[in-house]
C-alpha cells in the first residue's frame, strides 16, 4: 500500500481534519494507552498470549487488543498496539518485561554501539507492520489509525539504564560524560525511527505520534540537542519519503519549552501533559493542533473531579484545533465506566465562556 493512495478517505477522518487545521465539535477523542490492563477483555488476551513482547509480535492478537477500546467505546482513533521498546529489541538489544517490574533491558554502554544493527531492524518489525495492515482493514472507515514510536531520547533512557528510572539520572550522567557517543546513539535511533514510521504510514497509519515521555528531565541545551533536533530530523526524514505526512509530538513535562519544540519540529499536533496551563495551550494552538490534557487520576477518581476537569479543558480549547486526550496514559486501576462517562462528557459538551474567549 502507499500512503498517498488513501489520502481522499483519510482527509475525512476527524483527527486528520484537526491535524490539518480544522476545529471540530464535538472534539474528537482517544486515550493514550487505551488498549491496556484497565480493560478486562485485554487482561484475558494478555494472560493467554505469553510474554508482553509475544503479544506485540502476534499480529492477530495485537490487532484484536487494538480494536477492543474501539468496539467498547467508539473512540475516534485507534493506536497500534505495540511498545516503544520494540525498536531496541529490533536493533538487537535484549529486552524483556517482568511482571510488576516494568521493562528490563541488557544495558548498552556508549562504546559498544556497533552491536546495534539498523539494517534489518525493519524486517524484524514486520509482524508489527502486519498488525497495522490488519487493523486498517478491520477498523470502521471513519476511525483514524495512529502509529507511533518512542522519541530517541526516551528510548535511549531505557537502553542505557536498562530499566525505567524516576529521573533518568543514569542516562543523563552517561550522556554528559560522553556527548559525542550519546549523539551517535541518538543518530541510530533517528534513522531507525524514520524507517519504522515511514513503513507504518505505508501500511495504513493515518498519522504517527512520537512519545517523548522523559523530555522533561533535560535542561534547555540538552532538550534542544536530544529532543527537539532529533524530532525535527525524524519529521523531515518522514516527509522526504512521504510529503505531507502528519506527525504528533508528545514531549512530556517540558513547560514553556513546548512552544519552541512545536515551532522547530514542524509537527502537525502536540500532546499536552496535565501540567500545561490552558491559557498557554491556547497559545500553542496558534501553531498547531493540541491534544490533551486530563490528569489520568481525575479519570480514576470520577465524579465531579472528572466532570469539571473535562469541562475546563473543552471550554478552553474546544473552539480551536483540538483533540481530547489524557495528559498521559490511562492507568490499570481506572474503572471502565469512568471512561464511558468521560467520553459522554466530551461529546455532550457545549461551549461556555472559556479561557479561549476571555483571554
Ligand atoms: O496506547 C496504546 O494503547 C498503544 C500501546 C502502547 C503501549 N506502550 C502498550 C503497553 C504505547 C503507545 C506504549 C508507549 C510506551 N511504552 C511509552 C510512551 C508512552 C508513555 O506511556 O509514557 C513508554 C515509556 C513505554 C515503555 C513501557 N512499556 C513501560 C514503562 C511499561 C511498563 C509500565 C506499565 O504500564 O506496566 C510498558 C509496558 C506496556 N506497554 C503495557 C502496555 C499495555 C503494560 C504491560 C502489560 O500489559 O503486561
Amino acid at each position: 500500500m502507499d500512503y498517498r493512495a488513501g489520502e481522499e478517505t483519510r482527509k475525512t477522518r476527524s483527527i486528520i481534519r484537526v491535524l490539518d487545521g480544522e476545529a471540530i465539535t464535538p472534539s474528537p477523542i482517544w486515550m493514550m494507552r487505551q488498549a491496556g490492563r484497565y480493560l478486562p477483555e485485554y487482561r484475558d488476551i494478555r494472560s493467554a498470549a505469553g510474554s508482553f513482547l509475544d503479544l506485540c509480535y502476534n499480529p492477530e492478537l495485537a490487532c484484536e487488543v487494538t480494536l477492543q477500546p474501539i468496539r467498547r467505546y467508539g473512540f475516534d482513533a485507534a493506536i497500534l498496539f505495540s511498545d516503544i521498546l520494540v525498536i531496541p529489541d529490533a536493533l538487537g538489544q535484549k529486552v524483556w518485561f517482568e511482571e510488576g517490574a516494568g521493562p528490563q533491558l541488557e544495558p548498552i554502554s556508549l562504546d559498544e554501539l556497533d552491536r546495534l544493527t539498523v539494517d534489518g531492524a525493519t524486517d524484524r518489525l514486520s509482524p508489527v507492520l502486519e498488525t497495522m495492515t490488519r487493523i486498517r482493514s478491520a477498523l470502521p472507515d471513519e476511525t483514524t489509525l495512529l502509529g507511533f514510536c518512542g522519541a530517541p531520547w526516551t528510548v535511549a533512557t531505557y537502553m542505557v539504564a536498562g530499566r525505567g528510572s524516576p529521573d533518568q539520572a543514569p542516562t543523563r550522567k552517561a550522556a554528559f560524560a560522553d556527548r559525542k557517543g550519546f549523539d551517535r546513539l541518538i543518530d541510530i535511533l533517528v534513522e531507525a525511527s524514520i524507517r519504522y514510521l515511514v513503513a507504518q504510514l505505508h501500511r495504513g497509519a493515518d498519522a504517527v505520534q512520537i512519545f517523548d515521555t522523559w523530555a522533561g528531565a533535560l535542561d534547555e541545551e540538552s532538550f534542544e540537542r536530544w529532543s527537539v533536533e532529533p524530532t525535527r530530523r525524524i519529521v523531515a526524514g518522514i516527509r522526504e519519503e512521504i510529503p505531507g505526512a502528519r506527525v504528533i509530538g508528545f514531549p512530556k513535562g517540558v513547560g514553556t519549552m513546548l512552544e519552541r519544540y512545536v515551532e522547530r519540529t514542524d509537527i502537525n499536533g502536540v500532546g499536552l501533559d496535565w501540567s500545561v496551563p490552558l491559557d498557554y495551550a491556547t497559545r500553542i494552538q496558534r501553531h498547531c493542533a493540541v491534544q490533551g490534557n486530563l490528569d489520568p487520576m481525575r479519570l480514576v477518581a470520577g465524579g465531579e473531579a472528572l466532570r469539571s476537569g473535562v469541562t475546563r479543558i473543552c471550554d478552553a480549547l474546544g473552539e480551536g484545533r483540538f483533540v481530547f486526550n489524557l495528559g498521559h496514559g490511562v492507568t490499570p486501576e481506572t474503572p471502565v465506566e469512568h471512561v464511558a462517562e468521560m467520553i459522554a462528557c466530551v461529546r455532550n459538551h457545549t461551549q461556555q465562556d472559556g479561557i479561549a474567549r476571555n483571554g
